[in-house]
């Protein structure tokens, strides 16, 4: 039997402007992880794909069209064996297990898909790089979310704190402190897919205003690299602040998202902001040791569904 596992993540700075060529940097949450157990199971039985948080158990050959989580695990087993030059298909019992919340911007899709090109490609005895990995999750994440930036699938496949243009860099980097960041989930669901395309209709009817907002993130994006990687915390806080006044701006803040950030400032947060596509889902606040508890308690007084602490470094 191999096992494959893979983080969450959270995007600390740059969202929606990266979908616009602009940088974004992300981290990996390891407090949640995706599991894929992979093994062997009687000649002829071919693949059997066990998805217990989901309560399934499918024939990737026969998934139901209309089950888009089914789909994309199924393309996922598909590409991967592909890839490792299985053409005959292997009789595999594959399990698959997440501790990553789904719809709320910490990339479980990516993390699942991540987990299980890594669980097949350890029990198939397969060689492939980070790049690789990612490159196949990258498939997946397109079924997912349509025209994804590609941060998810990078960021979770080399599981470092990532700087990433589309298309064009996926660059891991060091970090000259660690950070300790505080997710809190809005509980209001929101559809990337949807506020990634009202994002690009605003674009569309007002081009220059747009993008002088993605300008503009993408320089506290590479400000905010250099604060990580020289440990400036401060200044981090500043800029992640800064982030989201332009996110503010560009429409895609919520009544809900404002409450958790400030509480979170109020709570002696080095600063805050929406992560990931906004609308609903969760933000994201750097804290300190000695503030993170502060931290939690007001989020979760603020109504927080659910709060993630984790440690980057
Ligand atoms: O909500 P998430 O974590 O899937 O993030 C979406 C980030 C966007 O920049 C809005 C879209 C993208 O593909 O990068």
């Amino acid at each position: 039997m191999a096992v494959g596992t893979a983080p969450g993540k959270v995007i600390l700075l740059g969202e929606h402007a990266v979908v616009y060529g602009r940088p974004a940097i992300a981290v990996p949450v390891i407090q949640v992880q995706a599991r894929v157990e992979v093994e062997d199971q009687p000649v002829g039985r071919g693949i059997t794909i066990v998805a217990t948080d989901l309560g399934q158990q499918f024939e990737p050959s026969h998934a139901d069209v209309a089950d888009s989580a089914a789909v994309a695990l199924a393309s996922t087993v598909r590409n991967t064996l592909e890839r490792l030059g299985q053409h005959r298909e292997p009789d595999l019992r594959i399990t698959i297990s997440s501790t990553v919340p789904i719809g709320r911007g910490l990339g479980s899709g990516a993390a699942v898909a991540t987990a299980l090109v890594r669980a097949l490609a350890a029990h198939l005895g397969g060689y492939l790089t980070a790049r690789d990995v990612s490159d196949l999750v990258y498939r997946t994440e397109i079924l997912h979310h349509g025209t994804p930036s590609g941060i998810d699938n990078s960021v979770i496949s080399f599981g470092k704190p990532l700087y990433f243009i589309r298309g064009q860099l996926d660059e891991v980097f060091w970090l000259g402190r660690p950070l300790c960041l505080v997710i809190g989930d809005t509980g209001v669901p929101s559809s990337t897919r949807e506020v990634v395309a009202d994002v690009r209709r605003r674009w569309e009817a007002d081009r220059a205003t747009y993008e002088a907002h993605f300008t503009a993130i993408g320089s506290l994006v590479e400000a905010a690299r250099q604060a990580m990687v020289e440990g400036d915390l401060p200044a981090l806080g500043r800029l992640m602040d800064a982030n989201q006044r332009e996110l503010r701006a560009v429409g895609v803040s919520s009544a809900e998202l404002e409450r958790l950030i400030g509480a979170a400032l109020d709570a002696g947060a080095l600063g805050a902001k929406l992560s990931g596509s906004g609308r609903g889902g969760n933000m994201v606040a750097l804290a300190e040791e000695g503030t993170r508890h502060a931290v939690e308690a007001a989020l979760a007084a603020a109504g927080a569904r659910g709060i993630i602490t984790t440690q980057v470094s």
